[in-house]
């Protein structure tokens, strides 16, 4: 559940606000039914809305839409905006949209069910050629060596904590947790790969399962992944939440770590295998870490996935 103050942050994400903007402005005409999906505030319903659109639906979970619609009696749009607060999946329009403004996503996107709401918006709340704002989105990842990052984050709370007392299950279990970055960022050593595109007309928004590999030039240590995304919210409208881009995207980045960290010879290879899929309402990933040699023999392999919590609460709660 969002604040006043994320949704703040979201509108202050210059990059991400222009580029809504210009996808808006770029496609909506006097007679465009708007569907504002996960509207927050409502920032581009009313902004579609003063830009001339005949219908705006505005639908949130947030009772924060209540800002929204203050502003929309506020500029006297209040007979071409309609506000639903409560889950897309509970609402039942008398127009279907031809245009989507959609952002559904965390620091990747996958998060909680996004593409369920989308796939039922698809089916119930749009017309079959409907516009959709976000058009398609790539992710990334890149192996990162930071031994300092690793020995703050993974190895000390659990094996050289305060308490003197060394916990290798929680490190192995909670190690293998995605979370975000330190502040100060994470570099990635290798490019970045893309490992998944989500088509969002497509049918079916299908989730990813990918080999990336890397050959290394040099010795060198792999502590954790590094996964981002790209986006075209419509064909020529892009932007990207790469490292090092100008002015990072208020969704960040999401670090997978090391269950242990992997020693690379100069001409090994490592093989990322990854898959995204949905668990306990939300998503999890898989993912194993190959070293080759130069003569494709396995030096090493790690299988790591991130659902220990979900599948402790389905043995607790007796469904497995
Ligand atoms: C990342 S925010 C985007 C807010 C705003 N549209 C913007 O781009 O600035 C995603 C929003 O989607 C809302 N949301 C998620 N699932 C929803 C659902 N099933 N029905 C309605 N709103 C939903 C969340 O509450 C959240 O406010």
């Amino acid at each position: 559940m969002y604040g006043l103050l994320e949704y703040g942050n979201m509108l202050r994400d210059r990059v991400r606000t222009q580029a809504y903007r210009a996808a808006i402005d770029r496609h909506l005409r006097p007679d465009s039914v708007v569907l504002d999906l996960g509207a927050g505030t409502g920032a581009f319903a009313l902004y579609a809305a003063v830009k001339g659109a005949r219908k705006v639906y505005a639908v949130e979970t947030s009772p924060l839409l209540d800002y929204g619609r203050r502003e929309a009696e506020r500029l006297g749009l209040g007979d071409r905006i309609e506000f639903f607060n409560g889950p897309a999946q509970d609402f039942e329009p008398e127009l279907r949209a031809d245009m989507l403004i959609s952002d559904l996503r965390g620091a990747l996107p996958f998060l909680g069910d996004a593409h369920a709401v989308l796939a039922d918006a698809k089916q119930r709340l749009l017309t079959s050629d409907a516009l959709l704002m976000p058009h398609q989105d790539r992710v990334f990842a890149a192996p990162v060596d930071d031994p300092a990052w690793y020995a703050r984050e993974i190895e000390q709370p659990w094996l050289q904590n305060d308490l003197e007392l060394p916990m290798p299950l929680l490190r192995e279990a909670e190690g293998s947790l995605p979370r975000r970055p330190p502040p100060r960022g994470l570099t990635p050593c290798f490019p970045g790969q893309c490992f998944a595109t989500l088509d969002y007309a497509a049918e079916v928004i299908s989730l990813p399962t990918a080999t990336l590999q890397w050959t290394a030039e040099q010795a060198q240590t792999i502590h954790c992944y590094l996964l981002w995304f790209d986006a075209t919210i419509v064909p020529g409208i892009e932007m990207s939440a790469a490292p090092g881009a100008k002015a990072p995207l208020v969704y960040g980045r999401l670090v997978l770590p090391l269950l242990k960290p992997v020693q690379l010879a100069a001409g090994d290879r490592l093989s990322l295998r990854i898959s995204v899929w949905p668990a306990a309402g939300d998503f999890a990933y898989t993912w194993t870490t190959t070293v080759l040699d130069a003569a494709g023999s396995q030096h090493q392999q790690l299988r790591q996935h991130s659902a220990h919590e979900a599948f402790l609460a389905a043995r607790t709660s007796g469904v497995a």
